[in-house]
């Protein structure tokens, strides 16, 4: 029982038409959570840590955890390094045990993203690790995204297909209307669904079979998990995700990883301010870090079975 690379969970996903969930990890109990919300449906899984992460609770800590987690659940996993911000970043994660890294230069010059990502990719491949890369830039909510302002910052196909062919980059995060965070959009959700579907038929046509494309800035922020908080005491107002459904309709297409990270933030948020709100008088971790556990094992497991439909993936 070892963790795995991405390529045959993948496969799997593209062929059958589902994605696999990549959630970041921060704890243990954010671990136990999601991996246990995924062996109760036998779905493969990415845990994926971010530099702020790495500095949180370090790469030893995070890797031995994901291990006790393995030896627990037997799942295909992998430990992914989520937004990798440099060359150096990723070969620590690399020396650490992590199977797949993403290395991030979206922000830098085209010729300068292709010249880093395909350092990392030489480096990683020679160990046995898969990368992902990522092309466009995620919008922001303030962001006007009409037609001019899409062309100058979503993915453009032409680009990928050359970004693909000369990086060897093992999967391709793409920009089409996600982003960070849990304000996403102002008004209706949009995404740019005939893009991703040029993508994937320039990178068919070329011969990249099967070719796996990552959403990132995927949470859907569902509304009873921010009227929790809010009903608490929070103050969440006008926070809007992707709707479930877009979700589904890019998992049918080619897209086999999707990234949440603030569905995960908020379900612990609201499940510990409902803790204290009913029961004022509690101080034990166990209890309140417990009640977050189950609360964030219970929305992974919607996920997968309502929006991934990765489950029975490992069979
Ligand atoms: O995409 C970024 C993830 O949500 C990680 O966020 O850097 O605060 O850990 P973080
Ligand atoms: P969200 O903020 O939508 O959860 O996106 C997370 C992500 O893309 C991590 O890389
Ligand atoms: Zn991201």
């Amino acid at each position: 029982m070892a963790l795995v690379t991405t390529k045959e969970m993948f496969d799997k996903a593209f062929r059958g038409k589902f994605a696999i969930g990549a959630f970041n990890i921060n704890d243990m109990e954010i671990i136990q959570a999601i991996t246990r919300g995924a062996k109760a449906y036998n779905s493969a899984v990415i845990l994926q840590v971010s530099r702020s992460a790495l500095n949180y609770a370090g790469a030893k800590y995070l890797k031995g955890m994901v291990d006790a987690a393995v030896d627990e659940t037997g799942i295909d996993m992998a430990l992914h390094l989520d937004h990798g911000p440099d060359f150096e970043t990723a070969k620590y994660c690399i020396e650490n045990g992590f199977t797949s890294v993403m290395f991030d230069g979206s922000h830098y010059e085209y010729e300068e993203n292709v010249a880093k990502t395909k350092e990392v990719v030489e480096y990683a491949h020679s160990k046995g690790v898969v990368v992902e890369a990522e092309l466009g830039k995620l919008a922001g909510v303030e962001d006007e995204v009409n037609v001019s302002a899409a062309n100058a910052t979503y993915t453009d196909p032409d680009q990928a297909l050359d970004f693909v062919s000369r990086t060897g980059v093992d999967s391709l995060a793409i920009a089409i209307g996600t982003s960070h965070g849990a304000y996403k959009f102002k008004g209706e959700a949009k995404l740019d669904f005939d893009r991703l579907a040029v993508i994937t038929e320039k990178l068919e046509a070329s011969g990249f079979h099967g070719y796996p494309i990552v959403l990132h800035g995927a949470s859907s922020v569902d509304p009873e998990c921010v009227a929790i908080c809010n009903k608490y005491g929070g103050k969440i107002d006008g926070a809007k995700g992707i709707p479930n459904e877009m979700l589904r309709k890019a998992a049918s297409m080619a897209v086999c990883k999707i990234n949440m990270d603030t569905d995960i933030r908020l379900a612990m948020t609201a499940a510990l301010r409902r803790h204290f709100g009913e029961k004022p008088s509690s101080f034990d971790p166990r209890g309140y870090l417990g009640d977050a556990r189950a609360f964030i094992e219970d929305m992974v497991k919607a996920k997968i079975a309502d929006v991934l439909g990765s489950t029975d993936s490992m069979l």
